[in-house]
């Protein structure tokens, strides 16, 4: 049996940390070999709540759980993890665009980025799902100056999985049938689900569907998913969330499939023409635990101008939240 690793939960009594923690504990993301610590934290109010979690994971008598650290101090919860997962923020409400919450989750990411700096494993992987995530996890690379920036990363693989089932609903395939799926940008209603590169049973997914349902329902319909199960559940989605939280993790540790890539936000080093300084959503292909942004794909004048208008809202957005990266 392998050495157990750390894996830190924030927010881990709300809902997507009920959907999570369980499928962690259960091996779902890092193997079926692989014993895991758990380190919850929660605010204090919410301890209580907490308590109950552990007790239902400690009923569950999961054989990979090695043991849980549950607390409200984030320098206890970080500390030695190989893993964070950083989910406790508000959720959006009907009517709200998730940078409407910047104001609200902006500022629990600076002190929980300086604690993964002083505390976490130097390779740390970080998932960063509390909305707005990608500029939420700028937020805690920029306090974490001893990290290597490439440590911090934004769920952008929800939307990923969502292209994945409204094309295969739309071709009549499986979604183990469609592989190259691309989510460019900003986990908002500017990312750019792009199927110009997808193949679905090896044809190009383009081939098979027409440009009007690519723009006037595809695109619309991936952008608004969040919005329209806030709609529909009167709570933002949480199960689907904590499966794309496991699905990120799972193929950045134990890689991606020979042939297929997954989407990620991660720092942008310049490519495809995105300016650095943000954490955009990229396709990449993951092996020994590191990432790699796929290289020389075609980019026609539609995408061009569609990956530009994400990349300058991530931008506009770190503009409004450089007051609290650490100086
Ligand atoms: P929730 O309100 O059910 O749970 C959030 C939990 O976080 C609460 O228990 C709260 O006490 C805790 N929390 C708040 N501040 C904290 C802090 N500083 N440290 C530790 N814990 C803290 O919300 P939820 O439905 O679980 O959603 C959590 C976040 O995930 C929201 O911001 C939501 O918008 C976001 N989200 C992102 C995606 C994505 O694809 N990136 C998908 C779904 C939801
Ligand atoms: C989602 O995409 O479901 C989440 O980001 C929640 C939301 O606010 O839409």
């Amino acid at each position: 049996m392998k050495a157990p690793v750390r894996v830190a939960v924030t927010g881990a009594a709300g809902q997507i940390g009920y959907a999570l923690l369980f499928r962690i504990a259960a091996g779902d993301m890092l193997g079926k070999d692989q014993p895991v610590i758990l380190h919850l934290l929660e605010i204090t109010p919410a301890l209580d709540a907490l308590k109950g979690v552990v007790m239902e994971l400690n009923d569950c008598a999961f054989p990979l759980l090695a043991d849980i650290v549950a607390t409200d101090d984030a320098n206890v919860a970080f500390k030695d993890a190989d893993y964070a997962l950083l989910v406790g923020a508000r959720p959006r409400g009907a009517g709200m665009e998730r940078k409407d919450l910047l104001e609200a989750n902006g500022k629990i990411f600076g002190p929980q980025g300086k604690a993964l700096n002083d505390h976490a494993k130097r390779d740390v992987k970080v998932l960063v799902v509390g909305n707005p995530a990608n500029t939420n996890a700028l937020i805690a690379q920029q306090n974490a100056p001893d990290l290597d920036p490439k440590c911090f990363t934004a769920m952008v693989r929800l939307d990923h999985n969502r292209a994945m089932s409204q094309l295969a609903e739309k071709t009549g395939k499986h979604n183990t049938d469609i592989k190259k799926m691309i989510i460019w940008g900003n986990h908002s209603s500017t990312q750019y689900p792009d199927l110009h590169h997808v193949t679905v049973d090896g044809k190009n997914a383009m081939e098979l569907v027409d440009q009007a349902w690519y723009e006037g329902e595809f695109i619309p319909t991936v952008q608004q998913r969040g919005a329209a199960i806030i709609k529909a559940r009167g709570a933002s989605s949480a199960a689907s969330a904590a499966s794309a939280a496991i699905d990120h993790m799972r193929s950045w540790a134990l890689g991606t499939d020979e042939g297929d890539w997954v989407s990620m936000g991660i720092p942008s080093d310049g490519s495809y023409g995105i300016e650095p300084g943000v954490i955009y959503g990229y396709p990449v292909t993951c092996k020994d635990g590191k990432y790699e942004i796929v290289q020389g794909l075609e980019i026609n004048d539609f995408s061009r101008a569609r990956m530009d208008a994400t990349a300058k809202e991530l931008h506009e957005e770190r503009s409004a939240v450089e007051g609290l990266f650490a100086k």
